[in-house]
């Protein structure tokens, strides 16, 4: 699929051909799922969450990603890799649309990978692309925030970029009393869905006394290439890490951050209740799945028990 181009009738246009997904993190919230298998490995439904993020990239015109793992992340590498013993064993057993669908993971888009030696927060994340980056406007995906939508996230931010050394975030509306989770921007202006204002400053997990709003950035982001200098002056933030939200910040007081209010509902995967949640709004989308799970779930007694005391 072609980039998406901006500006005047594409002579002047803005590009974003690259995209970074950080995915060295821990995942201490669902351990012990997450001692050996990387959290971007768990799957919803029957697809790990890596590849929502991989295919939203590539629907949204994306020609390179860098992926950010480190040591316990192999599988996230061989998932994106050909498996020649699986396809031969699947051609041999006449198993035409599963060799199909496994050939097409390996060949859907360019893949890179560096590894983050220790995770030492999202912004030290990001610094590790510095060098695959070089100087242009990067879309960045976080590896366990699912968003179903109809037009990816990604592909609504990319097609609002319009000045490459603008930061553009996109953000929703979470409940008060979950503000302390997330990087929560102050706006200048109302912001409706589908639309985009300048941000006067954003804060990393405020508490909800101080938070300057509840509109919070969702693990979908396009940053400017001097997004790298604010990072390597910012020093370590919340939690001791190197937060991403600080160095934003930096260029938020010069004036040069956006948010933009997306269409389309996200997941956490990386706690327990995220990742059930996402898999039940997912199979709801599949019709025959839908009916049995609702089925099952009128039937169980041990859930209708709970729901009724509920
Ligand atoms: P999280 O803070 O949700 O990931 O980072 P975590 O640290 O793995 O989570 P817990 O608290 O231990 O459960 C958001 C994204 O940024 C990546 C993570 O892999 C995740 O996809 N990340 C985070 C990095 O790549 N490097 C880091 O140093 C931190």
């Amino acid at each position: 699929m072609d980039p998406v181009c901006y500006g005047n009738g594409g002579d002047v246009g803005v590009k974003v051909r690259k995209a970074v997904i950080p995915a060295a993190g821990f995942g201490t919230r669902m351990l012990p799922a997450t001692k050996a298998v990387p959290k971007e490995m768990l799957p919803i439904l029957n697809k790990p969450c890596i590849q929502y993020i991989v295919e939203e990239a590539v629907y949204a015109g994306i020609e390179e990603i860098l992926l950010i793992t480190g040591r316990t992340k192999k599988a996230i590498e061989d998932h994106f890799d050909r498996s020649p013993e699986l396809e031969f064993h699947l051609e041999q057993n006449r198993k035409a649309s599963m060799l199909t669908e496994v050939k097409k993971i390996s060949d859907m888009v360019d893949i890179h990978y560096v590894r983050q030696k220790t995770p030492l927060g999202l912004g030290h994340a990001i610094l590790c692309a510095k060098s695959f980056i070089a100087n242009e406007p990067f879309a960045v995906l976080l590896g366990d925030d699912i968003i179903q939508s109809t037009v990816p996230v990604t592909a609504q931010l990319i097609e609002e970029y319009e000045d490459p050394t603008r930061v553009l975030l996109g953000v929703q509306h979470v409940p008060q009393k979950d503000v302390s989770k997330y990087g929560i921007v102050q706006p200048l202006g109302a912001l409706g869905t589908g639309s985009r204002v300048p941000v006067a400053t954003v804060v990393e997990k405020p508490l909800e006394s101080e938070a300057p709003s509840n509109l919070a950035v969702l693990g979908r982001y396009i940053l400017p290439p001097n997004i790298f200098e604010a990072l390597e002056k910012t020093p370590l933030g919340h939690g001791g890490e190197l937060q991403l939200t600080d160095a934003i910040e930096v260029l938020a007081r010069d004036g040069r951050v956006d948010a933009f209010a997306f269409t389309g509902r996200r997941h956490d995967i990386g706690n327990l209740e995220g990742w059930l949640i996402a898999n039940l709004s997912f199979a709801m989308d599949d019709s025959k799945l839908a009916e049995n799970i609702l089925d099952e779930l009128q039937k169980n007694e041990h859930i209708r028990t709970h729901l009724a005391a509920f």
